[in-house]
Formats: structure tokens, C-alpha cells, sequence
């Protein structure tokens, strides 16, 4: 039996063929890792593309992005693979604690700006996937300027205070919900942020739960956020759940006008791309919010 094997298929012939299949193509994921990446590039539409890591019309990932915060503007992380400027020599491991623990590979904490809390709430396997795809980013160079603030030590002053008064961290479900009104809060509360914009802010930077998505006067950018909750006269209330879906998925809104700025931002890099079956569960979980009252506009 074992002879046949080997007189009919000549080593010289299965060798070459075998080889071919183990010796993975220079740096391009196979197999399961492949699976991985692809189910991670998806989280990362979900996340609205990381956005905040993406100038203006600018090329996607490279950081340096200002965001004002109190006090102080801090600029977004080059996300690519260069080793200098980028995330090319962190380990899995050290990404991983950035986005969930805020803490960077050389033991400085990372400003809250950051939604490390938020994202403590994804699933292990779904955090894995998308640092899996992250890790895939071509190297681009690029140097990312220094915080910039006239307050003294207003990093770790700064990490100190948050992380011993407002600080809030989540035990994140052993595998992340796959459908309904659950999908759409996990989606909402710990992948695509809405409450990141939405959900106003103290002038410390503290979301004020008791608005929880219903809107601000003034967002990260200084510009008007509209109310998400289900308020009829000063949210969305009147909203159906596919013109919710519709706004995800496309940027136009129920009376055709195109979303703008941050939204558009969001939507074009990431949540345009996620399955209508997604964007339907995070428009079921608005809608089961109760309504708060808040007029933006
Ligand atoms: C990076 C900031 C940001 C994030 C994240 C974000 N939004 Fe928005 N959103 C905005 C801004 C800014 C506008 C206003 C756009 C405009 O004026 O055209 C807006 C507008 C909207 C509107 C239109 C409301 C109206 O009355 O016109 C809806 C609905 C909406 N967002 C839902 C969401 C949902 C759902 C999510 C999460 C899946 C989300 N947004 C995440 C910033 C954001």
C-alpha cells in the first residue's frame, strides 16, 4: 500500500506541489488569517473606518489628525505599519492594551480622546480581528507631532485624574451578539461610537449620560450634533428604521439632504460599507431608547 503511494507519486513531483501549498506568499495572510483580516476590515467599517486616525480628504490611517480636547490639542496615531512613525513595531499584544487598557507599549497612558473604554466592551474575538487587519495597514511614513498644551504634565496629570474619576471600563461579552436590538447596542456602545459625537460633554470632556445620544451644541469640533434619540420634536423620532439604515448606509437623509462633516466622514470611510442587516439592528436599538428632549437647532 505505503509502496504504491510512493511509486506513484514521485517526491520529485509532490514535494514542489506541497511546498507551494505551505510557503505562505511574503506577507500576504492565507487561510484562516486571511478569514481573520477580512472579518476585521469589516469591524473596521463598523468603526466608521477610524476615522479620527484619517486627516480631513487626506490619505486614510496616517494619524496626525488635531483634535482639540481641554486645555490642549492632541494629534491621531499613524496607524500603518512604518516602524519609525506607525504601529510596525508593536506587537499584537501591545496594540491590543492601547485599545483597551490606554496604555502604550513604553508604559505612557493614552489620553481618553482615545475611546479605549468604549472599545473595552468589544468581543476578544471581534478586538483580535480588527487588530489582525490593522496590522495588514501598508507602511506609510509619517511623524505624528507632540501633545501640544501650556499645562504641565498634563498627560499623566491629566490620565491620572480621569482614570480615578470618570474612568469607565466594561467586561466585554464572551462573543459579541449576532442579531436584533442586542447587535445594534453592542455595535453602537462599543464598534461604531455613535455616542462618541452624539452624546454631549462636560467641559472636562465627561459625556453626560442623562443625554445619552441627544445631540450637542457644541461637538468635538466645535460644530452642532444633532439629537439621535427617539424624541419626535427634537430627535429622530419621526425617523423610520430603514430611513436610519438608509442614512448609514448612503449619508442622505429622509428629506435627501446629504449628512456633512464628522458624519460624512464616518460614513464614507466605514459605515457605508456595513451590512444593511447591521445598520437595521443599530436603528432597532435608537429606537428602543427612550426619547430625550433636547433642541439643537
Ligand atoms: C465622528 C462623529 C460622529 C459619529 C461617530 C457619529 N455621528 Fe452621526 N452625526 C455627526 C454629525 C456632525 C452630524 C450632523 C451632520 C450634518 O449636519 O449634516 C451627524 C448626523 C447624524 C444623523 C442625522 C440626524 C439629523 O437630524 O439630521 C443621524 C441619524 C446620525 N448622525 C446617526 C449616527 C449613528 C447611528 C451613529 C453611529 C452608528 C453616528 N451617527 C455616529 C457626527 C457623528
Amino acid at each position: 500500500m505505503r509502496r504504491a503511494f510512493v511509486k506513484r507519486f514521485s517526491p520529485f513531483l509532490v514535494f514542489p506541489l506541497l511546498l507551494g501549498f505551505l510557503t505562505p506568499a511574503a506577507g500576504q495572510p492565507q487561510g484562516a488569517e486571511k478569514d481573520i483580516v477580512a472579518r476585521g476590515h469589516y469591524l473596521f467599517s463598523l468603526a466608521g473606518g477610524c476615522a479620527c486616525h484619517t486627516a480631513p480628504k487626506g490619505p486614510p490611517n496616517l494619524g496626525g489628525r488635531e483634535i482639540p480636547i481641554p486645555l490642549a490639542k492632541v494629534y491621531s496615531t499613524n496607524l500603518t505599519a512604518d516602524r519609525e512613525t506607525g504601529l510596525g513595531g508593536w506587537s499584537e499584544q501591545q496594540i491590543h492594551n492601547a485599545m483597551v487598557k490606554g496604555v502604550r507599549p513604553n508604559g505612557e497612558k493614552i489620553l481618553p480622546v482615545m475611546p479605549y473604554e468604549a472599545y473595552s466592551g468589544m468581543a476578544e474575538e471581534d478586538l483580535r480581528a480588527l487588530i489582525a487587519y490593522v496590522r495588514t495597514l501598508k507602511p506609510v511614513r509619517k511623524e505624528i507631532p507632540a501633545l501640544k498644551t501650556w499645562v504641565p504634565f498634563y498627560r499623566p496629570l491629566g490620565t491620572f485624574v480621569w482614570s480615578n474619576l470618570f474612568s469607565r471600563f466594561f467586561n466585554p461579552p464572551r462573543q459579541a451578539p449576532q442579531s436584533g436590538v442586542e447587535r445594534g447596542r453592542y455595535l453602537v456602545e462599543h464598534v461604531s461610537l455613535c455616542g462618541d459625537c452624539h452624546t454631549p460633554r462636560s467641559f472636562m470632556g465627561v459625556p453626560d449620560r442623562s443625554f445619552y445620544l441627544a445631540g450637542a451644541k457644541k461637538g468635538p469640533l466645535g460644530e452642532e450634533i444633532p439629537n439621535i434619540a427617539p424624541d419626535k420634536e427634537t430627535g429622530i423620532g419621526e425617523w423610520s428604521r430603514n430611513d436610519i439604515a438608509e442614512l448609514l448606509l448612503t449619508g442622505v437623509k429622509p428629506d435627501l439632504d446629504n449628512v456633512q462633516g464628522l458624519m460624512e466622514e464616518v460614513v464614507q470611510a466605514g459605515y457605508k460599507n456595513m451590512k444593511r442587516e447591521d445598520a437595521l439592528a443599530i436603528a432597532d436599538y435608537l429606537k428602543s431608547l427612550p426619547p430625550v428632549k433636547n433642541k439643537i437647532k
